[in-house]
């Protein structure tokens, strides 16, 4: 097949502001299922999903394009403010029949940030219905991410990503999660890490003060804390916490959610609801930009009750073309078997990369749920020092894996509890034999980063 054709000259510098400006990045011009073509022809399988699971069902399926086009030319935008239309609808009542059966509500926004950030709003407007206005705090886990906007970078708990902006972000208090593999829980029984951790919550929400804690946010299975699984006790725990303070419980399935963890949230896994959670990402496959916040019937009967309301929303909540694009991967998600098969692939993959680096020095764990898989690297297997920042594996692997025909992002955590983490989540689509491919490759690569 031909590539397009890129009108990009690498001899002229770029006009757009990079994240790291001044860098000169590849030029990906097509994609097809989980293969994508750069501009000099240079092909890669993308082990990433775009970023952290967002490409979920593949590149190039044309029944996307065509529900999206067929959407564009019968109705192409309205605010919904005032009036609502036929794909929200139908989509707000799919997500719901999904959903635990006390969850009935759906309120659409256009990224994770913004749906945390709503998820927040509508927490507010919650504490204010029941006539708490005192009820305003935010305890979050460390590490999280939460988003890019000043209130998702509020709750986020990575230093080396909201430290800059520090002046900008209300003051919340964090608690360390059941990590494992690192720090104070290093090794305990998952279910006595599970209660350790769920009691300094108990402990942080008594410290600021019950009466003025709104809610609890945290990631179901994070790449902040490198994929690594807290025990379902831990999540039991934190429901029964909230509960007893009236602390409402954020789950932010951004990444988890939508089948990445072999279910639409990946709280079933843990037999716990949450009182909002957030979806984003592969809800609509990396096609159109889509997320959404299920609102919980107690938390949205008491605001409607109330006669309240979120008064401030976005511009393309609820958006025909992106609904229309969550309706068609979703049909296709469900027609495909994605969840189960994300299940099954997930086991699979953990096992192929297990057996290909699981005995690599420098490997410190492979670890997650469904497609979402967690590599963590160290400097000694016994100790389980992090490497060295200054190593820079990130950017080593990246190089050394794209120059193999692979896209896989490495993340520098900067966190005492979690240091470089792969994130190897795929397209929940991948073939058996390509994961087997991609372990090998990724295991040359490490070889080749660290000298052996
Ligand atoms: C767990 C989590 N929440 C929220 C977000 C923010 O989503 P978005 O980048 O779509 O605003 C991300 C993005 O990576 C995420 O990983």
């Amino acid at each position: 097949m031909q590539e397009t054709d890129s009108p990009v000259n690498h001899d002229e510098p770029s006009h757009v502001f990079y994240r790291s400006p001044g860098q000169s990045l590849p030029v990906v011009v097509r994609g097809e299922g989980i293969e994508l073509w750069d501009a000099t022809g240079h092909r890669v399988i993308d082990l990433a999903s775009g970023i952290s699971t967002t490409a979920s069902i593949g590149q190039g399926r044309s029944s996307v394009a065509e529900a999206m086009a067929t959407q564009a030319k019968q109705l192409a935008f309205i605010h919904n403010s005032w009036v609502t239309n036929p794909r929200q609808e139908e989509l707000a009542a799919r997500y719901a029949a999904l959903a635990p059966s006390d969850t009935n509500r759906v309120m659409f926004t256009s990224g994770g940030s913004e749906a945390n950030e709503l998820s927040l709003r509508i927490a507010r407007q919650y504490h204010l219905a029941k006539g708490h206005p005192q009820k305003w705090k935010v305890v979050s886990l460390s590490p999280s991410y939460h988003g890019a906007t000043m209130g998702a970078l509020a709750m986020t708990g990575r230093w080396e990503i909201h430290g800059d902006y520090a002046p900008y972000l209300f003051g919340g208090a964090r608690v360390s999660p059941p990590v494992r593999f690192r720090g104070p829980f290093r090794d305990l029984d998952p279910k006595e890490a599970a209660a350790r951790s769920a009691m300094m919550l108990a402990d942080v929400i008594e410290a600021e003060g019950p009466d003025s804690v709104a809610v609890f946010i945290a990631e179901p299975v994070s790449p902040s804390w490198g994929m690594e699984v807290a025990d379902a006790g831990y999540w039991a725990q934190v429901r029964e916490i909230c509960d007893r303070y009236d602390v409402l419980f954020i789950a932010d399935e951004v990444v988890s959610g939508a089948g990445r963890c072999g279910s639409f949230l990946a709280m079933e896994h843990f037999g716990v609801t949450a009182d909002l959670s957030n979806l984003g990402k592969g809800l609509t496959g990396g096609y159109a930009p889509l997320a959404a916040t299920l609102v919980s019937d107690r938390v949205a009967e008491t605001i409607q009750s109330a006669g309240r309301g979120v008064a401030a929303v976005h511009t393309y909540s609820g958006n025909p073309i992106s609904c229309a694009v969550g309706l068609e991967v979703l049909d296709i998600v469900e027609s495909e078997g994605l969840y189960d098969r994300s299940r099954d692939r997930g086991k699979f993959a953990m096992k192929a990369l297990s057996d290909a680096i699981g005995d690599h020095p420098n490997v410190g764990d492979v670890r997650g749920l469904g497609l979402l898989i967690g590599i963590e690297y160290v400097a000694s297997k016994d100790t389980r020092e992090p490497l060295d920042a200054s190593f820079d594996v990130s950017r080593r692997l990246w190089d050394a894996m794209w120059a193999r025909g692979y896209l896989l992002r490495t993340l520098h955590h900067g966190s005492a509890l979690v240091g470089d983490a792969t994130n190897f989540v795929p397209a929940l689509t991948i073939e058996e034999h390509d994961l087997v491919d991609a372990s090998a490759a990724l295991r040359d690569s490490l070889d080749e980063v660290f000298g052996y």
